[in-house]
């Protein structure tokens, strides 16, 4: 099964879905994350602060890079000019690679200017050593700055977004944008799990909880990496491209009343 591809600002492919590898570390991380490449995963989402660079590395190495799309983020305390670069270069060096797929901002940062932020992203994509840029945890205010000085497609916004938060008017400045959202902890760290809709929802298609959440994020054009470290839920996560959730279905899930943040935007609202 060949998972599909969504165009990005930038004008590269992204997979839909993408393998999450928080809190997977050392050879766990690495095993995970080979297994998911051998069964058709192509996107594969790191971070700095995940430390799990030199096991993701380990795994990639054994893969052709050209069919592999990775992404990782630079922490918002090393958002100056100098530090930005520093990071990118070592991370590169950890994960083994030449260069990023995608490259995010992991927070905003209060306390840097946002042109010298840019400033060093364009380096690095003029040097060829990010080939898309994008945000993370930006909320609506902070993104239309960064889109008025970015002076790169700004290519997607990793969010919190999954059953449990709907962020509708998020997700529509993004997509009025052109700007993807990527949609982190997309199962609500298994709390949508156990939401009543999603499991009536689950009954109705024969399909689990998981792929339902999964479903109704891809279905409105939101990139997913949920993150497993079992072989059996990784398949199970891939395998959401065949089928649809009815219109009634997919707004019986819009509807679902909770509005529940499980990672608090502290950072972000400044
Ligand atoms: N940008 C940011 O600030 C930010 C913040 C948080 C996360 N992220 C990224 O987003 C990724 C995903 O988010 P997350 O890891 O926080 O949460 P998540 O993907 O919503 O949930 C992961 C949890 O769900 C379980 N799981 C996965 N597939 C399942 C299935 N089919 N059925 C039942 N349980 C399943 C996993 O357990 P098992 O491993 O046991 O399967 C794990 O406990 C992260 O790994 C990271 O790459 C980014």
């Amino acid at each position: 099964m060949q998972i599909p591809t969504c165009a990005l600002s930038s004008g590269f492919e992204i997979p839909l879905l993408g393998l999450g590898t928080w809190r997977l570390a050392d050879d766990e991380c690495t095993r995970v994350v080979s297994q998911a490449i051998e069964i058709g995963y192509r996107h594969i989402d790191t971070a700095d602060i995940y430390g799990n660079h030199i096991a993701v590395g380990n795994a990639l190495a054994r893969f052709d890079r050209s069919s592999l799309f990775i992404t990782s983020k630079v922490p918002h305390t090393q958002l100056a000019c100098d530090d930005l670069i520093a990071t990118c270069e070592r991370n590169l060096e950890e994960l083994q690679l030449d260069y990023l797929d995608m490259y995010l901002l992991h927070w905003p940062n209060a306390d840097i200017p946002m042109e010298e932020t840019f400033g060093a992203l364009k380096s690095l994509h003029d040097a060829g050593k990010v080939r898309s840029i994008g945000l993370s945890n930006f909320i609506i205010k902070r993104l239309g700055e960064a889109i008025d000085i970015s002076g790169l497609p700004i290519c997607t916004n990793q969010v919190e977004f999954h059953p449990l938060l709907y962020q509708d008017e998020l997700l529509d400045f993004c997509h009025s944008s052109d700007i993807l959202i990527t949609a982190y902890a997309p199962l609500a760290r298994t709390e949508a799990l156990h939401n009543s809709v999603i499991k009536a929802v689950a009954a109705e298609v024969g399909k689990t909880p998981a792929q339902v959440c999964l479903r109704w994020l891809v279905q409105k054009g939101i990139i997913v990496i949920p993150k497993t470290a079992s072989q059996q839920r990784l398949r199970e996560n891939m395998d959401i491209f065949d089928w649809e959730l009815s219109a009634e279905a997919e707004r019986r899930i819009d509807d679902i009343p909770e509005h529940k943040r499980l990672v608090s935007m502290e950072y972000a609202e400044f």
